[in-house]
């Protein structure tokens, strides 16, 4: 089976490339690279022992994209590519709103003109917002409450359309919860550019030196230490689950949206006490006033994803914590430059 991945050398992306290699999959992988880096497919090809096709290409590339349709045929897609951060989407929106909407509708022709109608869509428990109950289901309202959660949303909304109008589409959407982690190997892991926006690659960065302090966005939350509650979710776990939704693909589920989380909070100390626990460094953190737009609680009802896919998270917060840390003490400052 060949599988086109959008976005395949970011972070969930490679990871997700490796379990596909492994699992004998072809795959091509198309990225602009404005925010990954192709060191990352190299160490994917070197992991697993098998190669993959890299293709550098932007979707909103109209042209360049079609190039990639004419040379090979495709059983189905896995869209990651996007622009993924909260705080620079309310600064950029209309950065945000092109590149994700603009690009996924430029894939999703693409797709149309040459009948791959399979597709698997990276979205995210941030469509959501700030849920009334917990642990959040599928249904649940969606608030989205910032551009790139709003893309996640209308990308979502545009898919059921094209499913509803020629129900030959197959498409899962994977709604995330909070990834983290690392392949085991320590070879490959998450590598963001700047200042990292989310915890874990504070928490890291200031065990290894890099960062001085970790801030807890609020210790007045109303949870049980009044530090933020999140469901934090192995990537290869994750990686794990788009191979569960490829494989229900091939069942013809029309459109269907899972949640993939491990149905269980911890909070911003107890992943600092877990760090520790790993790492055997102390993490100085201190608190400062909420960030605007963080929600108290979030976390999974994923049962949906348990019963339909065959699906649940097996790796525990240790081991998220040990992956994490091993590839930052492999790879103090991320993937070395192109
Ligand atoms: C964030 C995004 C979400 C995105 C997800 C995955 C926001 C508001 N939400 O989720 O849209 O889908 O990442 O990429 O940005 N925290 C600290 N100090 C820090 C960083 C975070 O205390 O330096 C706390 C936060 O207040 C929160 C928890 O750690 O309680 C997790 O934060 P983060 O890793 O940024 O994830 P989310 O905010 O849940």
């Amino acid at each position: 089976m060949n599988v086109l991945v959008t976005g395949g050398a970011g972070y969930i992306g490679s990871h997700t490339c490796l379990e596909l290699l492994q699992a004998g999959y072809e795959i091509t992988v198309v990225d602009n690279l404005v925010n990954s880096n192709v060191e990352s497919l190299r160490r994917v090809q070197e992991l697993a022992g098998k190669s993959l096709i890299f293709e550098q290409v932007d979707l909103l590339d109209h042209s360049a994209l079609e190039q990639v349709f004419r040379r090979q045929r495709f059983d189905a897609v896995i869209h990651f590519a996007a622009l993924k951060a909260p705080a620079e989407s309310v600064a950029r929106p209309l950065a945000y709103y092109h590149n994700n909407l603009t690009g996924t509708l430029i894939l999703l022709e693409r797709m149309a003109q040459f009948g791959v109608k399979d597709l698997v869509y990276s979205s995210s428990a941030a469509v959501y917002g700030d849920a009334e109950r917990v642990p959040v289901s599928e249904d649940a309202p969606c608030k989205p409450p910032n551009p790139y959660a709003r893309t996640k949303w209308m990308c979502e909304m545009i898919l059921q359309d094209v499913h509803a109008a020629d129900p030959q589409w197959n498409i899962i959407v994977l709604r995330y919860f909070n990834p983290v982690g690392a392949h085991p190997s320590g070879r490959i892991g998450e590598n963001p550019l700047g200042i990292p926006n989310n915890v874990m690659p504070v928490i890291s960065q200031t065990a290894i030196g890099r960062l001085p302090e970790l801030k807890i966005f609020g210790n007045d939350y109303p949870t049980p230490d009044g530090t933020g509650v999140r469901d934090y979710i192995h990537v290869l776990d994750l990686a794990q689950g788009h191979l569960k939704a490829l494989e229900k693909l091939s069942t013809r589920p029309g459109f269907e949206i899972y949640n993939l989380g491990n149905h269980r909070g911890y909070s911003v100390l107890e992943l600092v006490a877990a760090f520790e626990r790993v790492s055997g460094r102390k993490i100085p953190y201190r608190f400062v006033e909420r960030r605007p737009g963080d929600i108290a609680i979030s976390f999974a009802d994923a049962a949906k994803a348990n019963r339909e896919l065959g699906w649940r998270g097996e790796r525990d917060l240790e081991q998220m914590c040990a992956d994490v840390w091993r590839w930052q003490l492999n790879n103090p400052e991320g993937y070395p430059e192109a």
